[in-house]
């Protein structure tokens, strides 16, 4: 993975764990910044759910030959943010051989145009000399609320507390998962910039992730395809 950087187009890797904001904040950077878009979360929920749909026990078996064969184009299924996807894909994840054979698709997506990567080892392992490295984290209850929410949750449910407690319980158990296994833990790489997101809005993460990614990119010296990331930031 040898990529001349002045002058490329940029590579920008958003880690951090579940329901954190990392997938909103992607987009809309990738959106701002007129850069392809990929959530690598995608790729081992996809493995994830041809497993359940073949009857196969990710706990047990290796999703390896699905991994090898999957497509940019299962990425797109409208099945894939499933609680039992969700436990899948925190399976499928720790299999060594699974995350080896998704490293060339990451790779080779963002090899042409560049692109914004959000998951959990960008910045570590599928990009270590990403240009801009962002670490987006909250505490564990306002990220529940998030994905509660994000599921369709009401504030006014009256079991609301007791939903975004289960929800909450079940995102420390996959933050625990993803974060002591062995293969490409879920950790900030040294060179990241943390930002902790409890207290602001959407907006403000992109205003505050933009500024940065415009001042890495300045230092660097490396090329936005947009029009100019200045405006973007003003
Ligand atoms: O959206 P959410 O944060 O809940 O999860 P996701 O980003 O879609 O990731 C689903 C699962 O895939 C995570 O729990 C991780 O175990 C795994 N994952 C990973 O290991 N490496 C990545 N680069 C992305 C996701």
């Amino acid at each position: 993975m040898t990529r001349p950087v002045t002058g490329s187009a940029p590579i920008i890797a958003v880690d951090g764990p579940a329901a954190a904001g990392k997938g909103t904040l992607s987009k809309r950077l990738a959106e701002a910044l007129e850069l392809p878009h990929l959530d690598t979360g995608l790729l081992y929920r996809a493995v994830g759910r041809l497993m359940i749909n073949a009857g196969l026990d990710p706990a047990s078996t290796s999703g390896e030959s699905i991994a090898r064969s999957l497509s940019l184009a299962d990425l797109q299924r409208t099945d894939l943010r499933t609680p039992d996807v969700d436990a899948a894909a925190s399976l499928v994840a720790r299999d060594n051989a699974v995350r080896q054979a998704l490293v060339d698709m990451q790779r080779l997506f963002a090899r042409e145009n560049g692109a914004v990567l959000d998951g959990r080892d960008i910045g570590t392992v599928i990009f270590p000399d990403a240009d801009v490295k962002l670490f987006i984290t909250a505490s564990p209850y306002a990220r529940a609320v998030r994905r509660y929410i994000q599921n369709g949750g009401s504030d006014d449910a009256p079991d609301r507390d007791q939903l975004v407690r289960t929800v909450e319980v079940a995102l420390i158990a996959r933050d625990h998962a993803d974060s002591t296994r062995a293969s490409a833990p879920l950790r900030m790489a040294d060179d990241a910039v943390k930002i902790e997101t409890d207290t602001l809005t959407a907006d403000e993460v992109l205003a505050h992730s933009l500024r940065i990614v415009r001042d890495a990119l300045k230092a660097k010296n490396v090329n936005l395809p947009s029009a100019s990331v200045q405006d973007l930031c003003s």
